[in-house]
């Protein structure tokens, strides 16, 4: 597995936009991102009916592209999970939580420790910096062992694995690895990795 030498990366996120679409495509059909990241479909109409209102700002969800030393490698949102009524219901987790989700589309990026680097910049300036949260949420596919890895790495913990059942997305029906980390503590870690 490829390791990266002790570069720390510099991590920015910029507004998901519709010219973002095609590598939305590309980076969602890689097959060592398609079995972990949910998408009934690529195609690009169906991209456009999943992001459009995201992009357009029309929800309280935030998407967003991530940049890796200035280029492009990977999505990553979050939302209020209070604002997602069924999926409330079924996660039972503390109101005002925000969920997170993310792949890092481009191979180049991947298994080299930048993951956790993403992860801890998208809290602290995101989630729990501009939104304020006090829990965040994590929720993996139980046998996603290296997103869970990398979580652990931040700081979530294992709270429990709940089977979601979504009637509108056959691709976000199925158990999620539940992962809650506090502001608090978040903030009382050393992030030296
Ligand atoms: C999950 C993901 C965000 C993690 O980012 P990353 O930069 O690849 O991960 P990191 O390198 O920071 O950390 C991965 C950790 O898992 C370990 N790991 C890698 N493959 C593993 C495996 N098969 N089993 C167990 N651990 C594994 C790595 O060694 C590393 O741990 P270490 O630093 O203690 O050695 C990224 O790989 C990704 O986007 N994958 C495809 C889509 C996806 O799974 N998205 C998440 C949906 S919840």
């Amino acid at each position: 597995m490829a390791r990266s030498s002790n570069h720390m990366p510099e991590v920015q996120f910029r507004r998901l936009e519709e010219g973002d679409l095609p590598l939305m495509k590309r980076w969602l059909e890689d097959p060592d991102v398609a079995p972990w990241y949910g998408s009934d479909s690529t195609e690009h109409a169906a991209l456009r009916a999943e992001y459009g209102d995201k992009i357009r700002g029309e929800r309280r969800d935030r998407s967003f592209i991530i940049q890796i030393d200035g280029g492009d490698a990977g999505y990553i949102q979050c939302y209020v999970i209070d604002d997602h009524a069924d999926y409330a219901r079924q996660m039972r987790v503390d109101q005002g939580a925000v969920g997170i989700d993310l792949f890092i589309g481009e191979r180049w990026a991947r298994n080299r420790g930048y993951g956790a680097v993403v992860i801890r910049a998208f809290l602290e300036q995101i989630v729990f910096g501009k939104l304020q949260a006090e829990v965040a949420i994590i929720a993996p596919d139980p046998g996603n062992a290296r997103a869970i890895r990398a979580y652990e790495k931040i700081g979530f913990t294992w709270r429990k694995t709940v089977h979601i059942v979504d009637e509108e997305s056959a691709a976000n029906t199925g158990a999620e690895y539940v992962m809650r980390l506090t502001c608090e503590d978040f903030r009382s870690r050393d992030h030296v990795s």
